[in-house]
């Protein structure tokens, strides 16, 4: 007979003032609430994981319908694929990973029949539906990854993972050899080539260098412009806007297929965005990146930096850093990591330390830097004569955290800021100068987006924020660019500044030529006192003591 598990007898009441919120707060909302109940309390977080997890095993057993129909328009995905997706996406949220593989599979396979578009015509949406499978499939992959990752490294895929991504693999195989006889784009390229990887398989899927695809012309390398400031790292020089690549993390900030993907990394490499920012929990980006720059005629032309994240407890040796270069370097198709950034999460373990010297000493490794270090810690490694060219952090308008005091050990120490979160997710444009409040959970927010609009919040209100978009829209037109141009300029003009990460959704948004335009101009006194004006009235000070300096928010 199974035991009922004993719980205490609180668990079981919920105040029936709170029961009618529950009940009635519409889903946006329900949901908004409940990030703020993690923000304020993360330990919750253990909890709705749990009951996910409970609820998905509960229901575990209704029959899949069909996920795909013919309408009208064309082929298209029914209401059963969406409820099947978002299933899937909440089993690989709260660690069911492998039972979401089975349903990946289906998806797959059904897909198969999509092949041929004169005797299936697809709708857009469908095509945007598969590419989203793409972009779960990538994410599934990532959670995989994260789970092999032990405190003494990394171990390799067991009796269970093994089977399942297998499976999902020779699909994926059956699939793209459909696909390929009608001569359609597959939709699964990306996570093929990610499968293809973690089983040290071949993908059979050709490397861009061989595709007949019309974006490979536009694949030349750097271009020579002057309009295009730099800063230098050991004698290399590297432009100051890098392109950041968080963005390929998740199917939620919108997807599209490797073919329209590569296209605008062609154009971004093209316009003179030389320079990519990815993580070993991006997603694919480090893949993408790699197999974009084995294509190249001159690889060399394009600038990757990645990092080492540790976010659990591991025992630092030799064999475990080298294990991490190496999977950096198979990930990223190369020998050499050009730049890599170095996360650590618990400062009362000081095996960073050690981790660093053991970086240092890879002679794969071309440059060293860190990642969320704060200023003690920065010092700290600068102290130990680790030799640390950047370190990556958020630094806007809305967080000017940088500025007490990781600034000035920066600029003593010849130590480069990487920032994120410049342009607030996209808030600070345009596109938001006299908008409403965002719904946080509506269809167009992403993650990003998300992060800092509560990042907006700590900082001041709405309001002011729509203060500071007036002043910062006054001082754009007069510069003849845009509200992101001077958020970016704003702070690319602090010295201990090497570049600003700007966040691409590639495939889905463009803004590689607006981009441009912070180059080659400066913010004049007049507009650094109107901008001033508007920050001394926000909270920005309490920021740094409420989130503590760079970084502690991840902590
Ligand atoms: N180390 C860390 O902890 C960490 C954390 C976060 C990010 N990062 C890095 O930093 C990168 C930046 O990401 P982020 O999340 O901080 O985003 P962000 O750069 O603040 O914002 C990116 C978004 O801004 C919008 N945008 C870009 N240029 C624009 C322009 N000229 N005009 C109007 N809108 C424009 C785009 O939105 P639409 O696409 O909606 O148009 C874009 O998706 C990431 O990809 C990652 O590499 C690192």
């Amino acid at each position: 007979m199974t035991q009922i598990p004993r719980s205490k007898a609180k668990t079981a009441h919920v105040n029936m003032m709170t029961d009618t919120i529950i009940a009635n707060l519409p889903a946006d909302a329900l949901r908004s609430v409940i990030r703020v109940i993690l923000t304020t309390e993360p330990s919750v977080t253990s909890v709705l994981e749990e009951q996910t997890r409970i609820y998905l095993k509960k229901t575990a057993n209704q029959p899949v319908d069909q996920l795909f129909q013919s309408t009208t328009e064309g082929v298209a995905s029914t209401s059963n694929f969406t409820w099947v997706q978002q299933r899937l996406r909440c089993a690989i949220g709260c660690g069911l990973v492998l039972d979401s593989f089975p349903i990946l599979n289906k998806i797959v396979d059904e897909s198969v029949s999509l092949a041929d578009k004169h005797t299936v015509p697809r709708t857009t949406e469908l095509n945007h539906s598969l590419a989203s499978v793409d972009g779960d499939i990538v994410q599934a992959l990532t959670a995989i990854q994260k789970r092999l990752l032990s405190d003494s490294g990394s171990r390799d895929l067991n009796e269970e993972e093994r089977p399942v991504m297998d499976s999902l693999f020779t699909s994926l195989l059956r699939c793209h050899q459909r696909w390929l006889a009608s001569a359609q784009d597959f939709p699964f390229e990306r996570s093929t080539a990610v499968l293809a990887t973690m089983l040290g398989r071949e993908s059979g899927i050709p490397t861009l260098a061989h595709q007949n695809s019309s974006c490979q012309s536009q694949i030349t390398g750097r271009k020579t412009s002057t309009s295009i400031e730099t800063f230098k790292v050991k004698g290399i020089e590297l432009p100051k806007l890098f392109a950041g690549l968080w963005q390929l993390s998740s199917p939620s900030w919108g997807t599209a297929s490797q073919t329209q993907m590569f296209k605008q990394f062609a154009e971004y490499i093209a316009g003179g965005f030389t320079a990519f920012d990815m993580a070993d929990h991006y997603g694919d980006a480090e893949v993408i990146f790699g197999r974009l720059r084995a294509s190249l005629a001159d690889p060399e032309a394009v600038f990757g930096a990645t990092k080492y994240c540790v976010f659990h407890k591991i025992t630092v040796t030799p064999e475990v850093i080298r294990a991490n270069v190496t999977e950096r370097c198979q990930r990223m198709s190369a020998s050499k990591v050009d730049l890599l950034q170095f996360h650590w999460q618990d400062y009362n373990d000081h095996q960073y330390i050690e981790a660093l010297r053991l970086l240092q000493q890879d002679e794969r490794v071309r440059h060293l830097g860190l990642c969320n270090f704060d200023t003690a810690r920065l010092q700290e490694v600068i102290d130990n004569n680790i030799d640390v060219v950047t370190n990556q952090v958020q630094f806007s308008l809305i967080d000017a955290r940088p500025r007490f005091g990781m600034g000035e050990v920066c600029a003593r120490h010849n130590v480069k800021l990487l920032t994120y979160g410049t342009l607030c997710g996209g808030f600070l444009a345009e596109k938001w100068l006299g908008k409403p409040e965002p719904q946080l959970f509506g269809p167009d927010t992403t993650p990003s987006q998300r992060k800092y609009f509560e990042m907006i919040q700590t900082w001041g209100d709405w309001d002011l924020f729509q203060t500071l978009l007036q002043t910062l829209k006054a001082i754009a037109t007069k510069h003849n660019v845009s509200i992101s141009n001077v958020a970016t300029r704003w702070v690319l003009d602090f010295p201990y500044v090497g570049a600003v990460i700007i966040g691409a959704r590639m495939g889905v948004s463009e803004h590689t030529e607006e981009n441009l335009k912070t180059y080659g101009w400066k913010l004049d006194e007049e507009d650094q006192r109107s901008i001033e004006e508007v920050l001394g009235r926000s909270r920005r000070e309490e920021v740094f003591k409420v989130m503590g300096d760079c970084g502690a928010e991840y902590r």
